[in-house]
């Protein structure tokens, strides 16, 4: 048997994040999320089964994937094969059109390409939650970026995770708003967001504060994306963000994410706002800085960013939509 497909998925920003899981096999966050899909940073992944392959060949921007990133790979296709019931390798090829190491994060757009790509070639018809709650064990903001727009990924109480997966709260017009992503250092991230997780949850005495004030953000941020309030969305999207970066820096170890070239850009967008430039942060697990803006502000949000001297690159995207097949992509 020989199927393929082709699905491209893009990065999506969390303005309610997800940090900490209630079961980490089945990898089911602790709170739920609230996310928009970008209109750029996206991932292209074609997956070919072949019963003639005897190992899956994971191919990443061109190159056959080292260790972490191809493993990863091969634990979601076990796990494809295990839903499916059908025991056949394949060769995965998947690019993203933006630059590899520039710790801008991929696992979203990558994991939510390959699940919708593995759907389609074997042809297994999952229901839009189903097919996120599958993306969710490749990476938990994968589950999201299968939607457009602005997307609510709920936590879900059930022990096997079926009612854990992301669906779309508003389209990605209905609140006008531009993300400028601040490139602030390239490389890997040093402790990633499993690790990080697990260390915040075990240690930081802040977690179970964390979780509590999670629950209320997504009550706030729901009502603010319903009534296309953008300073009630960056004001929520920028406390909560400070929120978990405060739970990651008392864990034991610390978790600290940001370089000195992240701070300027944090007091960069409060020095803007004391100027009468509305404009909000949002931080991940890592240096780079995303400033949310109404599309009337961002050339000169973008022009600030852009001369602060530890900014190597200023990206602009909106909201955009969800993942999607490529043409005549089914095979
Ligand atoms: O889904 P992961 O393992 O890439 O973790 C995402 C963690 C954050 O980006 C920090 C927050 C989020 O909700 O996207």
């Amino acid at each position: 048997m020989k199927a393929s497909a082709t699905a491209t998925a893009r990065s999506n920003i969390a303005l309610v994040k997800y940090w900490g899981k209630r079961d980490a096999v089945l990898n089911l966050p602790a709170t739920g999320s609230i996310s928009v899909t970008l209109d750029r940073l996206t991932t292209r992944t074609t997956v070919a089964f072949d019963d003639a392959l005897e190992a899956d060949e994971i191919v990443l921007d061109g190159a056959p994937a080292v260790a972490a990133g191809g493993e990863r790979v091969v634990r979601f296709l076990d796990l494809v094969r295990q839903v499916s019931g059908r025991p056949v390798h394949a060769v995965v090829r998947s690019e993203n059109d933006f630059p590899t190491g520039a710790g801008l994060a991929s696992s979203a757009s990558g994991f939510a390409a390959l699940a919708l790509a593995c759907d389609a070639a074997l042809g297994l018809g999952l229901e839009p939650a189903a097919l996120s709650a599958l993306a969710r064990r490749g990476s938990g903001s994968a589950a999201r970026s299968l939607f457009g727009g602005f997307v609510e990924m709920h936590a879900g109480e059930a022990a096997d995770g079926s009612d854990a997966f992301a669906e779309p709260l508003a389209a990605a017009t209905h609140l006008p708003l531009r993300i400028l992503v601040a490139i602030t250092a390239s490389g890997s991230k040093p402790v990633g967001s499993t690790e990080g997780m697990r260390r915040t949850a075990a240690t930081s005495p802040y977690y179970e504060a964390w979780v509590a004030a999670t629950q209320r953000d997504l009550d706030a941020m729901r009502s603010a994306i319903r009534d296309a309030d953008i300073g009630r969305v960056g004001a929520l999207a920028e406390g909560n963000c400070l929120r978990m970066h405060a739970a990651m820096l008392g864990a034991d170890p610390p978790l600290l994410y940001w370089h000195p070239a992240t701070l300027e850009v944090m007091h960069c967008v409060w020095d803007l706002r004391s100027q009468g430039v509305p404009a909000w942060f949002t931080i991940d697990a890592g240096p780079q800085v995303k400033v949310l803006c109404a599309p009337g502000n961002a050339a000169a949000v973008r022009e600030r960013l852009a001369g602060l001297p530890g900014t190597r690159e200023v990206l602009e995207a909106a909201p955009g939509p969800g993942a999607g097949l490529a043409e005549g992509a089914v095979a």
